[in-house]
């Protein structure tokens, strides 16, 4: 075994160490008052627990299965190994320990390669040939191994049959969902990618945590999406003299991370073409994650991004058909080019949701923010660095039975249809959208689109979107309306939400049309994104006893 380095390597030897005191490794983020946490916090508690646990090992091919597991049962019993390959030419296998203390084992008998000027022992692997390791000095009972999902992804022949076949559209709207939403290992591997910075950072800052936040955990991801990623430091009420980072100090933020990206783009294995996107009103690094082949954006602390994430993940777990819906508007709006991988004055996945979570909330299934900050407890208050309140209920279970808002059981066929209607005939000259509140608002501001950033009242989150882009929009609403009432699956090979999507069933393939629109992307490509420039998860092997 080799651990992957800035450019080198280093070797694992194969004797079994001895014993090192149980390191206290602390994954819990803090608050005031943490005396409760939230199925997010403790999800995330989990997952980065997880990735404590885990190795990420680059093998020769998935038969390097066996030997692998005999040789890192070695260390310790295993809890499960996936594996996963990108273009048929780099071959990892995720290796998770049961013990923490098998990790630190496993590490301590790595060396490093000469040559290594920045020796960092990260969860980054090598395999390499050698003498085949069969004995098992570990009482594990035999392995039984499974593959999840049925081996791969879906093809897009698949997929296009699939969606076919649906008997409904509400049908299909389910079977794109479970298409394209995150997989378990995905969601391994971005906790993987935020422990592997974090190993780096740790060397250069005390207590720096590297948290995910966004649609990656959110539960509104989809396959490929980006991995948003912030810098967070623990605070408690003593607190170290320290020279930098005032956080509200945005040219100390700035400098901060101009001299992190230089770190990362340097001496940090896996991080490629890294971007300082400074001058932003939220200054990020982004950068390519090559054993993942994930784009990622890294910015300093900001809290807020980290609870609205754990709002939009709470509204999600409210009822059944929130995240099938949302993702299949998501959907739609890259497959009509309303949304794009480039900024500019188009709406983004984030405003869409927006949009979507408003018209649930109209439709009585989602309560408004006022009602979950109204019954929120002391256990669920949280403020941000700078000051904003982002208290808000985190158990719906203990919302009153009139605020469950069960009555409403359209299916989601019918949600779908009705959210093109509400936008298409929407008052958006007049009127904002405004989750906290849970109605429209008088637009406070002269921009095209308002939506309310629900955490900073001040803020609209759609601000960029230009009356050219809006209209647009509009115009696409009412197409949607006009395909879903006209659909015929007989004449075309697509009917419902493929023709939305501009999926064909045709010899399996995704009909694309001429890109219009300069620099995007032809938005039809959007399932073939998911699958086709996507590492493949091929196989699943897990360890029962
Ligand atoms: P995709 O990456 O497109 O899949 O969706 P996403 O929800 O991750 O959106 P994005 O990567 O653009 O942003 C990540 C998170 O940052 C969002 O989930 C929000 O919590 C937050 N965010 C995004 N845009 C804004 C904005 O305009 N204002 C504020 N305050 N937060 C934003
Ligand atoms: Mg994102």
């Amino acid at each position: 075994l080799l651990n992957h380095c800035y450019c080198k390597k280093f070797i694992l030897g194969t004797s079994r160490l001895k014993s090192h005191g149980r390191i206290s490794i602390s994954t819990t983020m803090q608050h005031k008052n943490n005396k409760q946490e939230s199925t997010h916090e403790t999800e995330i508690v989990k997952r980065r627990n997880q990735a404590c646990r885990s190795l990420l090992i680059q093998v020769f091919s998935s038969k390097s299965y066996n030997d692998l597991h005999n040789y890192c049962l070695q260390f310790g019993d295993i809890s499960s190994m996936h594996h996963y390959h990108i273009n048929n030419q780099q071959n990892y296998i995720l290796v998770e320990f049961k013990d923490i203390m098998s990790i630190k084992d496993i590490m301590s008998s790595a060396s490093f390669t000469k040559g290594d000027s920045t020796p960092v022992k990260s969860s980054i692997l090598w395999f390499r040939k050698g003498q085949i390791t069969t004995s098992q000095k570990n009482n594990q009972k035999k392995v039984s191994l499974f593959v999840e999902n049925g081996c791969t992804s879906p093809t897009e022949k698949e997929t296009a049959k699939l969606l076919y076949n649906a008997k409904s559209i509400s049908g299909q709207i389910i079977i794109l969902y479970e298409m394209i939403k995150l997989t378990d290992l995905e969601a391994r591997l971005r906790f993987h990618t935020a422990h592997h910075l974090e190993q780096y950072f740790s060397k250069l800052f005390e207590n720096m945590k590297v948290l995910p936040f966004g649609s990656s955990i959110n539960g509104f991801g989809r396959k490929r999406c980006d991995l948003d990623l912030v810098l967070h430091n623990a605070t408690s009420r003593l607190v170290f003299h320290s020279k930098f980072m005032h956080n509200s100090d945005r040219h100390e933020t700035k400098e901060f991370l101009g001299i992190l990206a230089n770190t990362m783009q340097y001496f940090i294995p896996g991080i490629l073409s890294v971007r300082r996107i400074l001058e932003a009103r939220v200054p990020i690094i982004k950068f390519c994650y090559n054993y993942t082949q994930t784009e990622c954006d890294l910015s300093a602390t900001n809290m807020t991004a980290i609870y609205m994430t754990e709002l939009l993940n709470l509204y999600g777990e409210m009822d059944w058909r929130i995240r099938p819906l949302v993702i299949a508007i998501r959907a739609w709006a890259k497959s009509q080019e309303l949304t794009s991988d480039v900024p500019g004055q188009w709406i983004t996945n984030f405003p869409i949701t927006l949009l979507v979570l408003f018209f649930l909330q109209q439709k009585k299934i989602l309560p408004s923010l006022k009602i979950l900050k109204f019954y929120s407890t002391r256990d669920d208050v949280r403020y941000a660095e700078n000051g904003i309140d982002c208290t808000f209920l985190r158990d719906i279970n203990k919302l009153p039975p009139d605020y469950k808002y069960r009555i409403n059981q359209d299916s989601l066929e019918t949600l779908l249809f009705d959210f093109f209607e509400y936008y298409s005939t929407f008052d958006f000259q007049t009127y904002g959208i405004c989750i906290r509140e849970g109605v429209q608002i008088r637009k406070p501001s002269r921009s095209a689109l308002h939506i309310t950033n629900p955490l900073e009242t001040t803020l609209n989150v759609s601000k960029n979107v230009s009356l050219y882009e809006l209209n647009r929009i509009i115009s696409k609403l009412h197409d949607a309306i006009y395909v879903l009432e006209t659909t015929d699956k007989f004449e075309n090979n697509s009917w419902g939400i493929m023709t939305l999507l501009k999926v064909n069933n045709d010899n399996g393939h995704l009909k694309k049309s001429n890109t219009t629109k300069g620099q995007k992307k032809n938005i039809e490509e959007y399932l073939e994104d998911s699958y086709e420039n996507s590492y493949e998860i091929s196989d699943k092997f897990e360890v029962s006893e």
